[in-house]
């Protein structure tokens, strides 16, 4: 070989090596993501920025085949991960793999008032959603309960903003550890699902500040959300997904949000809007999000065909749709193309686990007359009423239903634990409800026909709970329109299928009647005077039974706490009080939220006693808790640090158990209207019989802050504030004044 052949052998060799060591940027994990991002946006053309901000199916985009960009796969819901539907349709792929863990609904683990419940929930469901190769959860959801009539409360935390700010972030970081995004919706103002997708909510901005948004705020600022899912109904004139003061000056200027603004599922309306005004992401258009729509639309899509013609004929600019397939790509460098994400597990035991800890947690004991719970050694025979001991509640409420693995009913978990203890579990039906056994393509197998007449059915009840040492009724709502779903609200408070006649039926035939409910919201309850014992369960998912079986025998002491108001009636949530169709649902598509702050306890505070059946923040335990002398430490706000509040918190009960210590704070003269008082902080402390702990909760300036419309500050007036500490909000065992002597102001804008 001459030596010019082997110079041009090795010049030959040095090249191709170089070619080989010279990974693009965008492909090199090594380099910091920002760079990766607008490398790959440096090469990309029009039409390929144009593909990546669409759907090409029903829940996923694509990313550029021709860069070995990866695209995303999204995946519903909030409670497990949904089975796989087919590429252009809402019927099921039919799939062997994709059955999961149902984890309890959302209120229920906002009733454990615990974060590190949260922290536990979001990683077991992120490591599903993980394993399942999914990129975006849509999920969590963190709509404020405005109205007991929403039929999507029981995917949402309640009714205060900082009970529902706590719980939100630990979720969605235990999320995306997993290398899969949260996306937390529906933001905002999608309080009611009646006439979802053109309801138009007027709301005053301090109200929208103090109320609605903060949930938001803490999933994107606290929870480093990396999605977000602007909802159907419109505020303030505008649909979310087209809303500039929504997307551009708050989420993406005040908050400095870097995700993915993500439409709902046929929530886009208009090319012209949605391309300039915030939204970077297009799902579900020309569908109604949950079972019908278009099919192969995806190029009709507004932010597709329509808006690549609006920028060649240079009517929109080209900087909107570089920022937007900017922030898709983050999107994927953060999931579908990170190389170093882990594996995630599917159906795991300590999936199974979490979700029984949870759901153990998260039920709320409300009323315990004579100790009638934990089941007493010397109950031998038990009668379990209701459809709910027996209903498939892991199906149904529209796109947060799912295909789980396997779901223990309330009764079989209370048979198989009562088993072991040599107790007998007979069970009447007491009602018949919903006996509908498919939903959303999922086959429940269950026939839950029953030819008995209302009067029969509650015949043939009472006279076996006559013959019982205890009664348990399992009721409340289920997952079927107009009930806890999706789509459709509530059309009165009460329980269905005629069910307080059935508890009637039982505590006169047996005093010895615990009533449980599983609901995703409050109802009336005419019996609450003559049940001994009543129990919230919520929808707990997969391990419903062992939960509620754990909880009723007293294996978990309950430490749940309420997360929403049980007022006594409709007309005590100010929303309905005056029976305003203009507050409620709308009037000409307008909704006006004229009650301003007055939401749950912010409002029951205002109404004379006893229209509260159960109130905010309460829940009781097998054991009893006493608090200490409260004391208040700290010199001010601002630089001088905040103050800390200190609680000594006693078991003086024979077992172990936990309490939940509640902070509220009163502000005793302002130039605004205040609420009477507002929950700034709280901690749950387990302690053993006869363990004292000094529980310490600081209140920083936001504790004390009101939202100014007019400056858009928020704002410390100087004055008496009383601070309020107690287990409920109400039950408040200890008040202490202090003086806030500097007035403060300030933005919470990044900007
Ligand atoms: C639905 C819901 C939304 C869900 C999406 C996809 O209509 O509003 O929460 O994630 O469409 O199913």
């Amino acid at each position: 070989m001459t030596a010019k052949f082997r110079i041009f052998t090795a010049a030959m060799l040095f090249a191709g090596l170089a070619a080989v060591a010279e990974v693009p940027v965008y492909l090199d994990e090594s380099k910091p993501l920002e760079e990766r991002v607008q490398d790959a946006l440096s090469r990309m053309t029009t039409a390929e920025k144009i593909g990546i901000i669409h759907a090409q199916s029903k829940f996923s985009a694509p990313g550029v085949q021709r860069l070995g960009i990866p695209g995303i796969w999204c995946t519903d819901g909030p409670h497990g991960i949904r089975p796989d539907v087919l590429w252009d349709e809402w019927e099921q792929a039919g799939a062997t793999n994709d059955s999961c863990v149902a984890f309890p609904a959302l209120t229920c683990l906002a009733a454990t008032w615990n974060p590190e419940m949260s922290a536990l929930y979001g990683r077991s469901i992120g490591e599903e959603a993980r394993y399942r190769n999914k990129d975006v959860l849509l999920g969590p959801g963190v709509n404020i309960n405005r109205t007991p009539l929403n039929g999507r409360n029981f995917e949402y935390m309640g009714e205060d903003p900082y009970l529902t700010s706590q719980m939100v972030a630990p979720y969605i970081k235990g999320v995306q550890e997993n290398g899969v995004a949260a996306c937390v919706k529906h933001y905002a103002l999608n309080n009611q699902e009646l006439d979802r997708d053109h309801v138009n909510v007027l709301v005053d901005d301090r109200t929208l500040h103090e109320i609605y948004l903060p949930g938001f705020k803490a999933a994107v600022v606290d929870g480093g959300a990396w999605s977000i899912m602007p909802g159907y109904n419109k505020y303030d004139g505008e649909h979310a997904c087209e809303n500039p003061v929504l997307l551009l000056d708050i989420l993406k200027g005040d908050w400095g949000f870097d995700g993915v603004a993500i439409s709902d599922w046929g929530a886009v309306h208009n090319t012209e809007k949605v391309a300039p005004n915030g939204l970077d992401m297009e799902f579900g258009s020309w569908t109604n999000g949950l079972n019908w729509g278009a099919s192969n639309a995806y190029d009709d899509y507004y932010l597709a065909k329509p808006y690549e013609k609006l920028l060649l004929e240079g009517k929109l600019p080209m900087s909107d749709l570089d920022d937007k397939a900017a922030r898709v790509l983050r999107l994927i460098m953060r999931t579908s193309m990170n190389r170093n994400k882990p594996y995630g597990s599917l159906n795991s035991d300590e999936h199974y686990a979490a979700a029984r800890k949870i759901g153990g947690e998260g039920i709320v004991l409300l009323k315990n007359e004579g100790s009638l719970l934990p089941v007493a050694p010397d109950v031998k025979k038990i009668l379990v009423v209701g459809e709910n001991a027996i209903k498939m509640m892991t199906v149904g409420g529209g796109s947060s239903s799912l295909k789980v693995q396997r779901e223990l009913l309330p009764l079989d978990g209370i048979r198989e634990l009562a088993s072991g203890r040599g107790v007998e579990v007979l069970y009447e039906r007491g009602y018949v409800g919903d006996v509908t056994g498919e939903y959303n393509g999922v086959i429940t197998g269950q026939d839950l026909k029953d030819p008995r007449t209302a009067e029969q059915l509650i015949a043939d009840a009472a006279r076996a709970a006559a013959e019982a040492d205890m009664v348990i009724f399992i009721g409340g709502l289920n997952k079927s329109d107009n009930q806890d779903a999706e789509g459709a609200d509530r059309k009165d408070f009460a329980l269905p299928y005629n069910q307080d006649a059935v508890i009637e039926a039982l505590v006169a035939a047996n005093p010895k009647t615990v009533v449980v409910n599983l609901t995703g919201n409050a109802y009336s309850m005419p019996w609450v005077d003559s049940v001994p014992a009543i129990v919230q369960g919520w929808y707990i998912g997969s391990e419903a039974g062992h939960a509620l079986a754990d909880v009723l025998f007293g294996d978990v002491n309950p430490s749940g706490k309420l997360p929403i108001t049980f007022a006594k009636s409709l007309a005590d949530y100010a929303p309905h009080a005056k029976a305003d169709p203009a507050m409620y649902p709308g009037v000409d598509g307008d909704v006006h939220y004229k009650e301003g702050l007055d939401i749950g306890y912010r409002y029951t505070d205002k109404l004379k006693p006893g229209r509260v059946n159960f109130a905010f923040g309460h829940g009781l335990s097998y054991t009893n808790f006493e608090l200490g002398k409260v004391s208040l430490s700290g010199d001010g706000l601002g630089e001088k640090g905040g103050y800390t509040v200190t609680v000594p918190v006693s078991n003086i009960g024979r077992r172990k158990g936990a309490e939940v210590v509640q902070v509220y704070v009163r502000d005793l003269k302002s130039s605004v209207v205040r609420p009477y008082k507002e929950l700034k902080a709280f901690s749950k402390v387990e302690l053993a019989p006869g363990q004292t702990k000094a529980v310490k909760l600081p209140l920083d300036k936001q504790a004390f802050a009101f939202y100014n419309p007019d400056t858009k500050l928020w704002t410390v007036e100087p004055g008496k504030f009383e601070i309020l500490v107690g287990t409920s909000s109400d039950n408040i065992a200890a008040r202490i004044p202090v003086n806030i002597t500097e007035p403060l102001t300030w933005s919470d804008s990044v900007r």
